[in-house]
């Protein structure tokens, strides 16, 4: 299994551009990824691994820094179900009193998943199966029951084009065996939410859009669906330009979203450019989580390059998470930090005057470009385009030149082509129409050093 991210950024996310997040007074640099998540209403968790909690450095960090903990491995089918029948909770529990002990919530992870299951459910008979996955998940739900805020209930179900994939529950027991395990979980753990997790499916897509049509069917059916779990394994400036428009979308179905298994692989040497990108990577998903109020928490797959799984499955990647081998703090670290902490240190007196291009006559539209918040290296900015004609639009399209040598690595509500300085963007396919007198806006996020100009001027026309 390898998870992949599309290479394209494309049409992007629902925000209200510009709109102020009110931040609780937290301002202390010194305080938690943890404790900056809660002030938020939110958490900020890691996935860590029984044999990791022999290196006490590892543990003092991860039972410190975070409020949130998923054991990587411990709670699936390979370790809790061994033999049939023969239940083992030995080394979950351990993970699960070691976060209790720190204050940390829980997710389960994972109860049905087409990997690391053992290789006697392969010999059970077909009809039988139904039978022997409603135990496992009764037995396991039930003895973890009310510890555990969520549990994926179920694990990576679709391919890619957003079939179902073809494991052993799916050929054995068909399309129903994901509503059985979600119904015998609620059964075995009435408190524990229940989600669907899976890989790819942060943005917009076919695999995200078959994930949607079966939690709005579910919902409809009243199988019991609280969460979904994007797992979020992506790589270096990749980041999927539609996250929050997906989490948003995922979030108007009535269902809770968690950022489940994050990590940002690089191909191998890290250096400073790649640091960089990664720490802007790290914010877009952050800030992505954070203007979503149904987001409910970010975990990364282990916080330390020292134990990640990348480099084992992609020979020459890794470098993937916010702390480094010698569990230093990298600059994914920091940017997390100020995300959360919603304090991103502005470096430079923030925000120029809006620019304004109006125009006015058929067809005639108004650009004006607003820098939303700016910090080291980096802004977040959003330009509202309104139809100052006397006709309806169809399209439109704005254009200007960074006069700084900025550079856009991320855009929602639109589409953007960047060359040099020159920037153009186009309307997203539902944002193009605007009456007369109607406006919507678009926001990026840029890169910046020296000094963050607005452009002089900006264009805007019907293409
Ligand atoms: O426990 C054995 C150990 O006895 C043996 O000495 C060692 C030799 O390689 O292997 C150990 O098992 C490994 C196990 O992790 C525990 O460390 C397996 O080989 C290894 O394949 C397994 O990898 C896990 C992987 O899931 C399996 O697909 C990773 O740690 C775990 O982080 C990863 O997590 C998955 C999520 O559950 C679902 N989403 C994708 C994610 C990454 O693949």
């Amino acid at each position: 299994m390898r998870p992949r991210v599309p290479l394209t950024i494309g049409v992007a996310a629902f925000l209200a551009l510009g709109a102020a997040i009110a931040v609780p007074n937290i301002a202390s640099a010194s305080a938690t990824l943890g404790q900056h998540a809660a002030a938020r209403g939110k958490y900020f968790g890691s996935a860590t691994d029984n044999p990791e909690l022999t290196d006490a450095p590892y543990v003092s960090i991860l039972s410190s820094e975070f409020n949130q903990i998923t054991p990587g491995n411990t709670m699936k089918w390979q370790y809790t179900e061994p033999q049939q029948g023969q239940f083992s909770y030995g080394q979950a529990d351990t993970v699960v009193s070691l976060a209790r002990s720190n204050n940390q919530s829980v997710r389960g992870h994972t109860l049905v998943w087409h990997s690391q299951y053992p290789s006697w459910v392969d010999s059970v008979p077909a009809n039988q199966l139904l039978g022997v996955m409603r135990n496992h998940v009764t037995n396991v739900a039930g003895h973890f029951q009310g510890q555990l805020i969520h549990w994926d209930v179920v694990n990576e179900a679709f391919e890619e084009n957003g079939t179902r994939r073809q494991s052993v529950f799916q050929r054995n027991i068909g399309d129903s065996y994901i509503a059985e395990a979600f119904r015998a979980a609620r059964a075995a753990d009435p408190t524990a939410k229940l989600y669907y997790n899976d890989y790819n499916i942060e943005g917009l897509g076919a695999k995200s859009d078959a994930v949607y049509a079966m939690v709005q069917q579910f919902k409809a059916q009243g199988v019991p669906i609280d969460g979904v779990g994007m797992q979020a394994h992506l790589i270096l400036g990749q980041v999927p330009s539609s996250i929050q428009q997906n989490i948003q979308r995922f979030a108007n179905l009535g269902v809770d979203v968690a950022i489940t298994e994050l990590d940002i692989r690089m191909n191998l040497p890290r250096d400073a450019a790649k640091d960089a990108q990664q720490a802007n990577d790290y914010r877009a998903v952050v800030n992505a989580c954070l203007a979503v109020t149904r987001c409910v928490g970010i975990t990364v797959w282990d916080y330390t390059d020292k134990y990640s799984w990348i480099p084992s499955v992609f020979p020459g990647q890794g470098a993937a998470l916010p702390y480094d081998e010698n569990l230093n703090k990298k600059p994914a670290y920091t940017a997390i930090h100020d995300a959360l902490a919603g304090t991103t240190t502005p470096t430079t007196p923030p925000p120029t005057s809006p620019t304004t291009t109006p125009t006015s006559g058929p067809g005639a539209c108004a650009a004006t470009y607003q820098i939303v918040s700016q910090w080291t290296g980096g802004f977040q900015g959003s330009v509202t385009v309104r139809n100052t004609g006397t006709s309806a639009m169809n399209a439109w399209a704005v254009r200007w030149s960074f006069g700084a040598g900025q550079v856009i690595t991320n855009l929602w509500n639109g589409s953007v082509t960047q060359t040099s300085a020159n920037v153009a963007v186009r309307n997203a396919p539902y944002n193009g129409a605007l009456a007369p007198g109607a406006s919507t806006s678009f926001g990026f996020v840029a890169s910046w050093t020296g000094s963050n100009p607005a452009p002089a001027s900006l264009t805007c026309g019907i293409t």
